[in-house]
């Protein structure tokens, strides 16, 4: 890493984006551009309609994928495993041998969007976790329960408590990573647990408190899940993201939703993030005083807890003013439309194209 002083140019070692959503048919090569010209590597979601649970599934979602990206892109999708009900533990150990899965994803039955083929009970897939932890592969998971009696704001924090403790427990061999933490809760629980146990943290929930969904009147854009929480949550989070720790580390959950599905009377939970998603961790790290600490959290921590190496290229992020096209448009015969996170904003960081 080379910062000179004050700030104006920032070199750091290519980052990763370790959960994104790229979605699929006609969104996504336009999706996948924004992420491509940044990222090195990305953890793949698989939360398609329908979505991939076997080896065959994941291996063409790649070749869509590789056969998307732009000439001269030099990108590598990670492709995960999405865990149901009954999936066999062959498919699971068939995937990681043939190096096609990453990472399993564990969606808690209908909890976020397209999870209602998920896990509808955790002590049932028990024998895959069990096959997981002996082969080392890491589970991802979305932390929220599914219980429509507890609370939306306290969904993680209860998730923790009922099922994500008692699964470590369980399984003290097996390398989990809470994704897209909204809490303190979950911040302190990923520090008690670190070494096996690690946390993404989103650009989202770096910048909005839940304030932002209702800011004179309902918000869709900053809807997400699991959804901001309080400032104090905001705040740990910040702290989280930038104190340097190994357990913590880059995941935009980048997660495009067209303008007409976010604006309809059930809009989608999701933020499409990937424009400008190192600068907005940028603009984060420098207002907290730790642009030292950028790529740790951005290219070192994520390699290193799943055992990958570290990109060797450096991407260049110049202090330079920076304004948010208010629409990201997909190109599809639909001329359909993303609203990008940060829309109409001024940015302080820009990457240096041609990196
Ligand atoms: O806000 C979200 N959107 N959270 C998720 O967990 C899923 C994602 C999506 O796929 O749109
Ligand atoms: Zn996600």
């Amino acid at each position: 890493m080379a910062l000179n002083s004050p700030a104006q140019k920032l070199i750091i070692r290519q980052p990763d984006d370790w959960h994104v959503h790229l979605r699929d048919g006609s969104i996504l090569e336009a999706v996948l551009s924004a992420t491509s010209r940044v990222f090195g590597r990305a953890i793949v979601m698989p939360n398609l309609q329908p979505p991939i649970t076997s080896v065959e599934a994941a291996k063409s979602y790649r070749e869509r994928i590789l056969s998307s990206l732009s000439s001269g892109a030099d990108f590598t999708p990670l492709m995960t495993v999405f865990l149901k009900d009954g999936l066999s533990p062959d498919v699971i150990k068939q995937g990681w041998h043939e190096g096609v899965f990453t990472a399993a994803k564990l969606y808690p039955a209908h909890s976020t969007t397209n999870s209602s083929d998920g896990v509808s009970d955790l002590i049932a897939i028990d024998s895959l976790l069990e096959t997981m932890e002996n082969i080392d592969m890491p589970l991802l998971i979305h932390g929220e329960v599914n219980d429509p009696h507890v609370d939306i704001f306290d969904r993680e924090e209860v998730f923790i408590e009922r099922h994500l403790a008692p699964l470590l427990s369980r399984h003290p061999g097996l390398r989990v990573v809470l994704e897209h933490i909204t809490t303190e809760q979950a911040v302190q629980f990923v520090e008690a647990n670190a070494g096996k146990l690690a946390a993404t943290i989103t650009p989202h929930h770096l910048h909005i408190n839940r304030n932002a969904m209702f800011l004179g009147g309902i918000r869709s854009d900053f809807y997400c899940l699991p959804v901001a929480k309080r400032e104090r949550h905001r705040l740990a989070l910040r702290k989280a993201a930038t104190s340097g720790k190994k357990c913590f580390f880059l995941g935009t959950d980048s997660a495009p939703h067209t303008r007409a599905a976010k604006e309809s009377a059930c809009g989608c939970a999701g933020i499409f993030n990937a424009p400008n998603a190192l600068e907005s961790y940028a603009e984060v790290f420098d207002e907290e005083g730790a642009l030292d600490r950028l790529e740790a959290f951005a290219s070192v921590n994520g390699p290193s807890f799943y055992g990958l190496p570290l990109n060797k290229k450096t991407v260049t992020l110049i202090r330079q003013t920076n304004i948010v096209p208010l629409v990201f448009e997909l190109l599809n015969k639909e001329n359909e439309k993303l609203v990008p996170f940060h829309a109409g904003e001024t940015l302080q960081w820009k990457l240096e194209e041609n990196n």
